[in-house]
């Protein structure tokens, strides 16, 4: 949610700064900026609406400099307009501040600063950041960002520049990552190792409470009270071109046909086939430690809150250890049960969403062993977290997520094997499920390799108003997954419900206008899926079933079926998200929709 990016060095800053902002794009497009340094002072240049927009301000009034700082944002305080845009400065100009989070008290610190005579110009909370530094500042610009932040309550990732102390950024972070590139005698400071992973794949992961200081000749990272810090360097695993589309036409499209290799690469060197089990080498539990939990909660947002629905059912079915699933949102503000024989399992694409990070610090301050799936590396969850695992989808940049969610229902299935394993299951058991994964790759394949069928469907309906998505067991998350993908990028509005709840209210909805979408495979809940899909049919909805075999009771019920392989229960997600995957993105284009950047939405939410 929001991007920065920042340069030090000899070369043109601006270039630098422009492509670094196209690869921060998917983090919050609604207006975008730049800040160099040019010897002569401050340079900025803003403009409203996707970066393409300020290249061309750019392009029409050039900045030249070695030294600047960008932002793409994704808009909380104040319109999404130019003068809300990043980076913001204070009253002379000499100062310029790009933030990602909320400056929680930016009311009553605006107010004191007009007191003193500062004269705002935006209606945005970041502004305050560079009028506290003006009035700190006397002459070091380190020691007058640390000034400010003494006063500011929120959350923060800054980048700061000033013509008065002029070789130099400073950044600093409290809640939104922040990392500084180290490149050959220059240096990079980015939200996100995508917006330099061209440059260099050494970066320094800063910590909250962290500064970090810049200069051509090196970086120093320093706390609050200027005491210097050790920080570890880390060489990022992932190449640039897993952050291009690759002849794709959008980065949802690619991400979706990934999943054969993503959903390989989250169980590589993972399972015993052996003794039908997994080996999971983030736990950093024994077995004794692992068997000690009465309760499991797992927390997320979004799609990842879908998948962990499909945790909960698997780890309840195989281990018969109670599972809660809590929106992270609610969890972390309401009193939850949760005590250090609670297992606490974090799921998250970013490893940085705000709620999720929260809530899995309460329940670690309740005595809860936290346990990250996240796909991110080096992230906040991860790092925070007391044990995890990493899924390893690779850099997710569609904003609405797909393979992310795939792998991390594989990753729920390896832990759910290890624990069952250690329980209850047989061996003999724990081998069918490591096949079932072992098939999991090729039968996405063949799904894939039938998209065209799923993009003649979606022609079909894509003028659709409303979707309905049915599913019962496993796939009731399927359904909430395949309809938050439609509503997401095709702004249809879908819901996704459990097939039999239909008859206690939406079944009013249904007539010869709405297209519901059955998640039906041949599973054990299949013949009552069966009965909910007779029941659509009598009152004129139009029925598109996802299926795996042949039902001599449907002859004639569905007005589409789409046959996925077969599965064990528990996976059939993996398989039947694909198609609804396909059809949301297909239904997208064709109504000529933005896909890679929906509206109002953002790939990574860092602030509550
Ligand atoms: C945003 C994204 C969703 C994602 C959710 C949770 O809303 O648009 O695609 O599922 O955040 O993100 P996380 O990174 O924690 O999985």
């Amino acid at each position: 949610m929001c991007g920065i990016v920042g340069y030090i060095g000899d070369r043109g800053a601006t270039p630098l700064l422009l492509d670094g902002l196209k690869r921060l794009e998917y983090r919050g497009y609604d207006s975008a900026g730049v800040a160099v340094l040019n010897g002569n002072g401050v340079e900025t240049r803003k403009a409203a609406g996707k970066i393409s927009r300020l290249e061309a301000a750019l392009n029409a009034s050039p900045v030249h400099g070695n030294l600047g700082i960008a932002h793409t944002r994704w808009a909380t305080h104040g319109a999404p307009n130019e003068c809300n845009a990043h980076p913001h400065v204070d009253c002379k100009g000499n100062i310029a501040v790009v933030h990602n989070g909320i400056i929680e008290n930016s009311n009553a610190l605006k107010t004191h600063l007009e007191s003193l005579g500062h004269k705002f110009v935006s209606e945005t909370d970041t502004e305050v950041i560079a009028h506290l530094i003006e009035e700190a500042f006397d002459g070091n610009l380190e020691d007058a960002v640390i000034e400010a932040l003494w006063q500011i309550e929120g959350t923060y990732g800054i980048a700061v520049v000033s013509s008065e102390d002029s070789d130099k950024i400073v950044a600093a972070r409290k809640g939104s990552p922040l990392l500084v590139g180290l490149g050959d005698g220059e240096y990079f400071v980015a939200s996100d190792a995508s917006a330099i992973l061209a440059h260099t794949r050494e970066v320094v992961y800063l910590d909250d409470g962290d500064l970090a200081v810049l200069t051509r000749d090196g970086y120093r990272v320093i706390d609050l009270r200027a005491k210097t810090l050790e920080r570890s360097v880390h060489k990022i695993e992932w190449d640039l071109h897993q952050i291009e589309r690759g002849g794709f036409d959008h980065f949802m499209l690619k991400e979706i046909f990934e999943q054969p290799e993503t959903i390989e690469n989250c169980m590589r060197g993972r399972l015993l086939d052996e003794e039908g089990t997994a080996k999971l080498g983030g736990l950093n539990m024994t077995d004794e430690e692992l068997l000690k939990f009465d309760n499991v909660v797992i927390t997320a947002c979004g799609t990842s809150w879908h998948s962990a629905l499909i945790g909960e059912h698997m780890m309840e079915e195989l281990t018969r250890i109670p599972v809660e699933v809590e929106y992270a949102s609610e969890f972390r503000y309401r009193n939850p049960i949760v005590n250090d024989r609670t297992l606490c399992i974090v799921i998250s694409q970013s490893g940085e969403t705000a709620d999720t990070l929260a809530a899995m610090r309460e329940a670690r301050n309740r005595g809860a062993r936290t346990y990250g799936v996240v796909n991110v590396v080096g992230s906040t969850i991860p790092r925070e977290s007391q044990g995890g695992i990493y899924v390893h989808a690779g850099p997710e940049i569609g904003v609405a997520s797909t393979k992310a969610f795939t792998s991390q229902v594989v990753a729920l299935s390896l832990l759910t094997l290890k624990i069952g394993r250690l329980k209850d299951v047989s061996v003999v058991r724990g081998k069918e499920i490591i096949e079932a994964l072992r098939a999991l790759p090729g039968q996405v394949k063949q799904i894939l390799d039938r998209a065209g069928e799923i993009e003649a469907l979606a022609e079909e309906f894509k003028r659709a108003q409303n979707f309905l998505y049915l599913g019962r067991g496993y796939n009731f998350p399927t359904a909430l997954e395949g309809a938050l993908k439609l509503k997401e990028i095709s702004y249809i509005h879908a819901e996704g419900y459990p097939a039999a709840e239909m008859k206690h209210g939406p079944i009013a909805l249904i007539d010869e206008m709405m297209p519901v979408v059955f998640i039906a495979p041949h599973d054990s809940v299949f013949d009552k899926v069966v009965s909910n899909i007779q029941e659509v049919k009598a009152r004129k909805g139009h029925v598109i079933a996802i299926t795996s075999r042949e039902e001599p009771a449907l002859a004639g019920k569905l007005d589409y079926e789409f046959r996925i392989p077969e599965t064990i229960d528990m996976l059939t997600p993996v398989l039947a998200c694909i198609p609804l995957q396909l059809l949301a993105y297909y239904i997208a284009v064709k109504r000529g929709s933005n896909v890679d950047q929906p509206r109002n939405l953002a790939k990574s939410v860092t602030v509550e």
